[in-house]
């Protein structure tokens, strides 16, 4: 059978995704109960990072280490990825000696290619595109709150960055509506928004993509990679931050989400940030490691 990657939410079939997103409720609850699991007992997730990461290195980790297995940590700066050794050749050793393998690297095109040529199944770990263990993260957070997406309003406030597209294939594998509401310019691709025109819109003002929303998140406006452009965009930006005034026109019983770092004052107000009644930022954080339990043991058994 062919190996199974997860480089995209597409990659896992709706069905696959909420027996995912149950399996690590089941398994942050036993973890709390004192249950161990030895699901992946002496296997070894290799861990490419090309961009720096708290969160996705120390959930990965941990979770490993959880799970019975271990992982290595593999930086461009002192192995021969920082050398010129082409992906493919990289992808085939490596492969051949780990049992999984996650990246976090710039272009997408890398990630598939190194797939491409994997033994083993390998996990995006973030690039310039998509998130996709952010979000299994956030509906993890969103199902335990408050129950199923399914028909629900989301709302995208900021860059059509590699978050937004990922809330976009959320919406269609979770079935829910996404109003995403961006400065000219920085509007998500134009080809996944028109795959999935039935569920996406977008909008300029983020007070109509806000209306009646029962989740809102949003994203650093400067991305990993765009640290140059910092300045730009924050004027470009200005009236996107995500703040109680924001919040007003959501719906009564709406959470906010961010997947972090954040910067207090930009995209989201340090009180809301903080504001439990909203946020669930801790959560949805501390979720990565549950979530990416359940999506390892999955890659593995499959
Ligand atoms: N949200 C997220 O991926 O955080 P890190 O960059 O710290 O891994
Ligand atoms: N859009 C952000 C997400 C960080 C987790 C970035 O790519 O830097």
């Amino acid at each position: 059978m062919a190996v199974r990657h997860f480089l995209t939410l597409l990659d896992l079939s709706p069905s696959e995704l909420r027996d995912l997103i149950d399996h690590g409720i089941e398994l942050k609850r036993e973890l709390r109960e004192g249950k161990h699991h030895d699901l992946l007992k002496n296997k070894v997730l290799g861990k490419i990072f090309e961009k720096s990461s708290t969160r996705t290195r120390v959930s990965f980790e941990v979770g490993m280490l959880q799970l019975g297995g271990g992982s290595i940590f593999l930086s461009p700066r002192d192995t021969q990825l920082g050398r010129g050794e082409p992906i493919e050749d990289s992808s085939r050793v490596l492969s051949r000696m780990v049992d999984m393998i996650m990246i976090r690297t710039f272009e997408h095109q890398i990630i598939e290619k190194f797939a491409a040529y994997s033994k083993v199944p390998v996990i995006n770990a973030l690039t310039d595109s998509y998130h996709p263990c952010q979000l299994l993260a956030d509906v993890q957070t969103y199902v335990e709150h408050r129950g199923s997406p399914q028909g629900k309003t989301v709302a995208w406030v900021g860059d059509g960055n590699n978050m937004c597209h990922s809330y976009i294939n959320a919406a269609r594998q979770w079935d829910f509506e996404l109003k995403i509401a961006c400065p000219e310019g920085f509007d998500p691709s134009p080809e996944l928004v028109e795959a999935n025109r039935d569920r996406v819109q977008i909008f300029r003002d983020p007070k109509e993509a806000v209306r009646d929303a029962d989740w809102v998140a949003t994203d650093v406006w400067a991305s990993m990679g765009q640290e140059d452009e910092q300045k730009e965009r924050m004027e470009k930006f200005a009236g996107y931050q995500v703040n109680h005034e924001l919040m007003d026109y959501a719906h009564d019983n709406a959470i906010f989400m961010h997947c972090l770092p954040a910067h207090r004052g930009e995209e989201v107000s340090a009180d809301l940030l903080e504001d439990e009644k909203y946020s669930v930022v801790w959560d949805e954080a501390e979720n990565r490691l549950h979530a990416q339990k359940a999506l390892l043991v999955f890659l593995h058994n499959t």
